[in-house]
């Protein structure tokens, strides 16, 4: 994998963006602001999903945006992802349709298989089935070889230029990887100074797949149950366990005259990691946009190295996020 200084590129060619706007957890007007806002400070990526229930407002913001400015479309580099309940025969195509739909687009940047695990839902608006006692409705026939398969169906229709994967474990790329035609070009996982997964690092480096990390500030308003202070996001109290609180972090973000958040971006994409912070604040999204005039040198890298916490800096996993929690069973449960 090679990069073009703000860019990565991906194996069929195409640069994709290294840092990006997250839009999971916001919708209506305030999600329609952060867009606007991050396109106009220079994002030129936006990660949604089918699952997130918003991209009918990203599309909107986006078109929006591109008439305004008079940019062809073909500028911003749109991620969206299959949801967890089209793990099924036909879902992809279908998902996608209605995503592009939602988007008002022809074609995606990047289709990203949301999760290797499946759920059986009733309607495709239900995007988090449950049974009358509240269980998960899981599918244990989930079988992520022919939904690959699927992924590559709809990438040689055109409807998405890349396809990918997202919270996959290395022995789960490794079966999609010894069955597929198109290799994925992307593994979208958790990923920041806390939880650095090096083996999942070098067998996507190997395999020549991008990795985009994901809640790089560890997620402070999901889990802000961890913060002493209750605040979201931390308020600087310190002491709280937060990776934006961290005092390597802060010392490196003082010798450069930046933000800790500037610091934990800086530190994904200089390893060629794309990152996708989520902000609802216009403020802060530039402000995490601003990370191109100051390098981290190799001190200050190896020092971050050091505050990997393993699988205790995860957020993601059964302990905190309700949805892995409750998915456990599945035969496809990636951690
Ligand atoms: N593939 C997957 O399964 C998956 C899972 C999770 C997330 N994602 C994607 O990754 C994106 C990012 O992850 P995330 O939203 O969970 O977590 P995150 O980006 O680590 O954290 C977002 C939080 O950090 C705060 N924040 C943003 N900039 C800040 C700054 N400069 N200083 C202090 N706080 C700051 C935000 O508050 P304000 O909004 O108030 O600024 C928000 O509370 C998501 O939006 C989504 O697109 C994908």
């Amino acid at each position: 994998m090679s990069g073009r200084g703000r860019h990565v590129v991906l194996r069929m060619g195409q640069n994709m963006p290294l840092l990006g706007l997250g839009c999971s957890q916001m919708g209506g007007e305030k999600l329609s602001a952060a867009v606007t806002a991050a396109l106009d400070a220079g994002y030129r990526l936006i990660d949604t999903a089918y699952a997130y229930e918003n991209e009918g407002v990203v599309g909107e913001a986006l078109h929006r945006w591109l008439g305004r400015t008079g940019t062809p479309r073909e500028v911003v580099f749109v991620v969206t992802k299959l949801p967890t309940i089209g793990m099924h025969a036909g879902g992809p195509e279908k998902f996608l349709k209605k995503s592009l739909d939602q988007l008002r687009l022809d074609y995606v940047d990047l289709y990203l298989v949301h999760t290797p695990f499946g759920l059986k839902a009733k309607s495709d608006t239900d995007v988090f089935p449950r049974d009358d006692k509240g269980y998960p409705c899981l599918d244990d026939a989930t079988d992520i070889i022919s939904v690959w398969k699927e992924m590559e169906k709809v990438a040689k229709a055109g409807l998405a230029k890349n396809i990918g994967v997202s919270n996959f474990n290395i022995k789960q790329m490794r079966k999609v990887i010894a069955n597929a035609t198109f290799l994925p070009a992307v593994l979208q996982v958790e990923l920041s100074v806390y939880i650095q997964q090096p083996q999942v690092q070098e067998y996507c480096r190997r395999q020549n797949i991008v990795i985009t990390a994901y809640a790089p500030f560890g997620s402070p308003d999901r889990f802000n149950t961890g913060c002493r202070s209750g605040s979201s996001p931390c308020d600087g109290d310190g002491g709280c366990g937060w990776v934006l609180e961290d005092p390597v972090v802060r010392l490196v973000a003082e010798n450069h005259s930046v933000t800790p958040a500037q610091v934990l971006l800086r530190f994904l994409v200089q390893q060629n990691i794309a990152t996708i912070p989520k902000s609802a604040n216009p403020t802060r999204i530039a402000q995490n946009f601003d990370i191109w005039g100051f390098k981290l040198t190799e001190t200050e890298m190896e020092a971050l190295k050091t505050r990997d916490k393993g699988e205790a800096g995860r957020r993601f996993g059964s302990n905190y996020f309700p949805l892995f929690k409750w998915v456990s069973d599945h035969p496809e449960y990636p951690l």
